[in-house]
């Protein structure tokens, strides 16, 4: 798979009479998207070769992403408006992509970018203050972007800006320290216009505005921006509506318990749940693709401990290698492991921490010991966990084992 590199699209070739290096501009440009702009599909098996699972989610990515760069295609060189669709404008697909911590959210925008070959920023929107408070203005965003792009703003134009952590700006109810409340939706309205579109003056090393220090103009127009966020109590909202309108219609209880059991109520998340979640209408209305990733379950969670090129077995492995040293874990070694993580709902987060757990007398006598080889099998693991597991992990563990 090759790497193509829609950052280098913006350069600008030699002079030549205005509309003549227009039409060649347009026809290599739509050659070059035909050939360039990856399609859904090929983003989805890209996508697959490294994230497991998540179907749902990488499938509304990569038609997501795969609409975001038509429509900049069309907005930087002028593609398909002629005929019918002259003054047709294609709107913003910005994602919002909720799921529960370590299920992959972070990774796979990483991998889209990565793809693309476009600069990607993350940024952790519980730093972001409204301005005149202490912390960060929200142009930061877009500093961190330009700091992905090296500075070059044509590339930094087209790249893609994770608003991690977004759900840290809701609105709480009632009972909830009111400043932090007030702060977050003032945060909220100051990330519409950078989201919608808009030339925004950042200062070049993301600190405090100061007259001394030029800034430098950023156009977010073409910028794709993705929120995401653990969303936790949002699935209770969207069950809480399930329930009555199901309750409403006249279904009997046993419906709605299915209904529950069925799947991620994440799924179902509708513009009204995030409203009651505490995310301002105006904000959610920007972000038109709504997606999420699941928990994931064991099987999944084996696979990402083995299977990728870069897993986390074959990193512990590496270590050892360096100290001429060989690791193996037997299958219910690993079983555990994912079991484990299951338990303690840390998904793929999780798994560096209990293997870290687990090798680490190994790896602190590794450099003195005369031992070659070690293979790490049920026993040892869960010997290895016995002081850092608490009592109810211990618990839940036992069953799921004996299950
Ligand atoms: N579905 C997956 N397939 C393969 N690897 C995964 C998957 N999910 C997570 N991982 C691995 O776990 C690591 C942590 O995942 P990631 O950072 O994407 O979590 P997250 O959903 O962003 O969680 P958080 O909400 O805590 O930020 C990744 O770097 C990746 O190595
Ligand atoms: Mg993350």
């Amino acid at each position: 798979m090759y790497f193509m590199d829609l950052g280098s699209f913006g350069s600008k070739g030699k002079k030549e009479s205005k509309t003549k290096y227009k039409q060649k501009k347009r026809y290599k440009m739509r050659e070059l998207m035909r050939k360039e702009i990856p399609t859904p599909k090929e983003i989805m098996n890209y996508l697959n070769e490294r994230v497991i699972g998540q179907y749902e989610a990488k499938k509304r990515l990569s038609v997501a992403v795969y609409n975001h760069y038509k429509r900049v295609m069309s907005n930087v060189y002028d593609i398909g408006n002629d005929g019918d669709f002259k003054d047709v404008e294609i709107d913003k697909s910005n994602v919002m992509l909720m799921g529960g911590t370590g299920t992959g959210k972070t990774f796979l925008i990483r991998s889209i970018a990565k793809m693309l070959g476009v600069p990607c920023h993350i940024h952790d929107c519980t730093k972001l203050t409204a301005a005149g408070y202490v912390g960060e203005d929200v142009e930061n965003v877009l500093t961190g972007l330009l700091q992905a792009a090296d500075f070059d703003v044509e590339k930094a134009e087209m790249g893609i800006v994770c608003l991690d952590e977004i759900d840290k700006l809701a609105k709480k109810g009632e009972n909830i320290s009111i400043t932090r409340d007030v702060s977050g939706e003032c945060v909220q309205q100051e990330l519409l216009k950078i989201v919608e579109g808009d030339v925004v003056r950042v200062m070049p090393q993301g600190k405090r505005k100061d007259p001394r220090v030029p800034m430098i103009s950023i156009n977010t127009t073409n910028i794709l921006f993705i929120a995401m966020g653990a969303f936790v109590g949002l699935d209770e909202i969207v069950a809480e509506r399930t329930q009555t309108k199901t309750k409403q219609i006249g279904f009997n209880r046993d419906q709605y318990v299915e209904d529950k059991e069925d799947s991620n109520m994440l799924h179902n998340v509708t513009s009204t749940d995030l409203k009651k979640f505490g995310i301002i209408p105006e904000l959610i209305g920007r972000f038109p693709v709504i997606t999420s990733t699941n928990p994931l379950n064991k099987e999944e969670l084996i696979r990402i401990i083995k299977e990728p090129n870069n897993s986390i077995l074959k990193q512990y492995q590496k270590l050892a290698y360096i100290d001429r040293k060989k690791l193996e874990f037997t299958d219910d070694a690993i079983d555990i492991v994912a079991e484990i993580a299951v338990v303690t709902e840390t998904g793929a987060r999780g798994l560096r921490n209990i293997l870290e757990t687990i090798l680490n007398d190994f790896m602190f006598d590794s450099c003195d010991s005369r031992k070659r080889k070690l293979v790490v099998d049920r026993e040892y693991c869960l010997k290895s966990l016995d002081n850092t597991l608490d009592r109810g992990t211990k618990e839940k563990l036992k069953e799921a084992l004996a299950a």
